[in-house]
């Protein structure tokens, strides 16, 4: 085999408690919005079809972690709806644009809708943040919302959502 083809081989599975400490790592050193270990075991024990890993190697590249929420929707504000939100999503530096973030958000967008539910999907983003927007609007994701200084440093945050 090449070799790079070998180094487009990753894979995806559900995210297991002894995993969480590398998606700590993969976390701090991806994203300044970083979360206690307790914060991640609750969202794996509450929602584990949605929280999801990307191994290359044996090695862990990327997770996504989601929770589901009873809300009004982003696109009809009258309705309540269960809504998917997409917590936190980060692959590795040396693992990028291979397509593992694509297939982390698309698995986990089919799991919130399968599995628990969801009508919808939402998350926040800066809106300096180039690559994930791209990424979030080939998988359908639109803005719907501006929020104002949304991050400790003071940033704003585009709230972009889509319907599953
Ligand atoms: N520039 C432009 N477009 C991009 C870029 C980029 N740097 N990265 C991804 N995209 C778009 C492209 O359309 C890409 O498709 P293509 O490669 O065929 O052109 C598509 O997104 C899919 O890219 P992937 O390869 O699946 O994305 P990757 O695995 O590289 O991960 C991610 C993207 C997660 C945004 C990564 O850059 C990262 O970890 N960044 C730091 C952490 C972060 O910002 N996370 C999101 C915060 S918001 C939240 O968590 C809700
Ligand atoms: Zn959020």
């Amino acid at each position: 085999m090449e070799s790079y083809e070998k180094e487009q081989m990753f894979q995806v599975r559900e995210a297991s408690l002894d995993d969480l400490p590398q998606v700590m790592m993969i976390n701090r050193l991806c994203l300044p919005e970083n979360y206690t270990y307790f914060f991640f075991e609750s969202i794996l024990r509450n929602y584990p079809r949605t929280f999801l890993i990307a191994e290359v190697d044996g090695k862990i590249a990327g997770y996504i972690m989601c929770r589901v929420e009873r809300g009004f929707s982003k696109f009809d504000r009258l309705s309540l709806k269960k809504l998917g939100h997409v917590i936190s999503i980060a692959v590795l530096p040396e693992y990028r644009r291979r397509g593992i973030a694509k297939t982390l958000l698309s698995n986990a967008l089919k799991a919130l809708k399968e599995h628990y539910g969801c009508e919808e999907a939402y998350l926040e983003v800066r809106i300096s943040n180039s690559p994930a927007l791209a990424l979030y609007q080939k998988l359908g994701f639109t803005i719907v919302k501006v929020s104002r200084r949304y991050y400790i440093d003071g940033e704003d945050a585009y709230v972009m959502a889509r319907k599953l």
